[in-house]
Parts: C-alpha cells; structure tokens; sequence
C-alpha cells in the first residue's frame, strides 16, 4: 500500500521490505508557463505552479483515490503518472525508473500502465463498432494470436458485463454507462497491471455509477490491478479505493487509509471536505467558505491559511511539508487535528 515518504527515511525505523513500489513521486514539481494576465500583446510568462513538492508512493495492487477541488493538479498529477507531462523539478519514478524514459523506451509502458477517460465517447472512434474498437489494442499490442482476436472480445465483453451482440454495435447506439463498459474493456484489452481513471463515474446516474463501481472494484480486487483513481466524490473514493491522497493547490495535503482519513482527518482542509461531503454518490459541492487562492499567487506560509478555521500566527509563515502522522498516515500541517 502507499506510505509516507517521512516513515521510509527515518533512520531509527527498520530497513522496509524492498518491493519497489509502481510509481514514486519526490518533490515533484510542474509549473506552466502561461501569458501574464494583464500582459496584453506582449509575450509575457509567468509560472503557474500546478504541482509543488508532490510526494507519493504507490505500490503494486493499492487503490488510491486522489481528491480534491477543481484546479488542485489531481489531472496534472494523472499525466504526470502516464508520462504525458515530463515534471520540471523533482522526479517520477516507475518501478524505479524514471516514467519519461521507461515511456520512451517503447510499448511496453503503454501496454502496462492502462487508462480510462472521463469523455469515454469522445475516446471512441464513432465509425468503428465496439468489436473493432476493443480489438484494436489486442493487435496493436500483440497481445493473442489472429485466429483468437474475435474469441478475446467475447472475453472481455463479457468481463465488463456487456452482452455479446455489443460487438456489432457502434459506440452512437450505446448508453453512457455501457460507454465506459467499452472503454474499460479497450483499457484491460493490454493486460495491464495498472489502471488510471480521470473520472470514470462521473455524470452517471447514480444506479449505473454503482454498478461500474462493483464492476471496478472487482477487477481491482481478482486481476491485482493497481488502481489510481480521480474523483471529486469522497463515497466513491471509500467505496473503491483503500488508500486517499487530499490535494489543495498542487500540494497532497493528507494521505492515508480512505477509512481512516475519513474517520478522523488530520488536515483542517480534509475535515472541512469531509464536513461537507454530502451523501455517497453525489459530488462535493463548493464545500468551504473563503476563495481558493491563485496558483499564482499563493499565499506565505501555509497555502490553506486564507480558508482554514484552525489558522494560528505561524501559519502565516511557515509552509509545512507532508510528514508522518500515525499508521501509514502522512500530513502538510503545522497544527494536526487530533495531535497531542
Ligand atoms: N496545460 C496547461 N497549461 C497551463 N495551465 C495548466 C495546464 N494544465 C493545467 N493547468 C493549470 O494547473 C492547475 C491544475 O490543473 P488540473 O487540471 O491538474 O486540476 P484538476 O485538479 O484536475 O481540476 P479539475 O477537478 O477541474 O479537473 C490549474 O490551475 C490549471 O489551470
Ligand atoms: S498549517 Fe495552519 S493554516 Fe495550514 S492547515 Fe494547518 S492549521 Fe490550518
Ligand atoms: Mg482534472
């Protein structure tokens, strides 16, 4: 499961197990360089940092779910991962090595490191019926001979809870929710060992968002999957995930076990999520009071100072990183919930 990275350095604490983790994040950074408001016709940049100091580990067959509002960088964390984005500081390793390389190096990461988009439609090529569509990676990956393509789509199909007759069915004729049924089945196609999803639920009816949620969980749990999953949603995030990574504005402020994060967050930004989080299934809605400061223009000292009802005079000077909070628990806090 995923860790702190304080609890792996401490040198009083026994060397851990040496599984590599899939994917370790060290002070990840990534800042965009955009047009300077203001600027008019002049090419002036400014840096937008979207990730800063990002730690995270996750190891082979966890379930993380990254939470947090619009504009927190969980999307740009996501192409981190996939090697879309290279980082402009820190670094973003894959079983140790780093993603952009292992990336470049040919199929194999793209066959390993699977993922599942929010516009599972627009993903679909609309003239290709579903078959065509889920046989694509199998060929393109190699992954079964000719002669048994048309037997794995049956397979696959069937996995995802899709009859068969879908096959010769085009993405126009299909429901949303039986959508992202194809668009899971196109993702396992590789054989994965990893799955990342932007989204994946969002939209759905709440019958259809369950039924794909048991339909993920399961797949997680029977294949070993290692599953990263962005969700605006705490109860998707308990119902899918065993592990949770809170971000605010760039930073992962919190993470931990989802059911004991969610039981007794530590970070004042997670308790006030948490506080707001209405019932399972349904969105945050704008939950805090306060505005969400600008990535360019973050505030000294702790980013959520503006917002946080636990703000003390430090906290308007001091940043404070993630470290070790308990159990497996990490948090970016000078004054903890719950400590001592
Ligand atoms: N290609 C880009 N160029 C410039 N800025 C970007 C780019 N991609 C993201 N950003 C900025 O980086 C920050 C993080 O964006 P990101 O899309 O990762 O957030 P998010 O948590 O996924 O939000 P949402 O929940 O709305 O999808 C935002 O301020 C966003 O405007
Ligand atoms: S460091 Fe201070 S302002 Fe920041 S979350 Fe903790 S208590 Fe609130
Ligand atoms: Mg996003």
């Amino acid at each position: 499961m995923m860790k702190d990275m304080s609890a792996m350095t401490d040198p009083r604490q026994p060397p851990a197990p040496t599984r590599a983790p899939v994917f370790e994040l060290i002070e990840v950074e990534k800042v965009f360089q955009i047009r300077r408001p203001g600027a008019g016709l002049r090419r002036d940049t400014v840096g937008l940092r979207a990730l800063d100091g990002v730690r995270l580990r996750v190891e082979q067959g966890a379930s993380l779910a990254l939470v947090g509002e619009s504009g927190s960088g969980k999307s740009t964390l996501l192409r981190v991962l996939l090697g879309l984005d290279a980082p402009t500081g820190g670094r973003a390793l894959y079983h140790g090595r780093p993603i952009r390389e292992v990336r470049a190096e040919g199929p194999r990461f793209a066959r390993d490191v699977a993922m599942v988009y929010q516009d599972a439609r627009g993903s679909l090529d609309p003239r290709m019926t579903i078959g065509a569509l889920i046989a694509e990676p199998l060929r393109h990956f190699g992954i079964v001979p000719a002669g048994q393509v048309a037997g794995r789509v049956a397979e696959l199909l069937a996995r995802v809870g899709l009859p068969a007759d879908a096959a010769q069915r085009y993405p126009a004729g299909l429901s949303g929710g039986q959508v992202r049924r194809v668009a899971i089945a196109r993702a396992l196609a590789s054989e994965p060992s990893v799955l990342v999803a932007d989204e994946a639920v969002s939209g759905l009816d709440v019958s259809t968002q369950a039924q794909l949620l048991t339909l993920l969980r399961g797949l997680q749990r029977d294949m070993g999957l290692t599953l990263v999953f962005i969700t605006h949603d705490l109860g998707v995030a308990s119902y899918l995930c065993e592990e949770i990574a809170i971000m605010y504005l760039g930073r992962i402020v919190e993470t931990g076990p989802t059911d004991a994060v969610l039981a007794a967050p530590a970070h004042p930004y997670a308790a006030a999520l948490r506080a707001a989080a209405p019932r399972f299934f349904e969105p945050l809605p704008e939950p805090l009071p306060g505005e969400i400061p600008s990535p360019l223009d973050l505030p000294p000292g702790c980013r959520f100072s503006g917002r946080c009802p636990m703000v003390q005079p430090d906290c308007q000077t001091r940043d404070p990183q993630l470290g070790r909070h308990g159990e497996g628990r990490a948090v970016a806090c000078l004054h903890p919930l719950g400590a001592a």
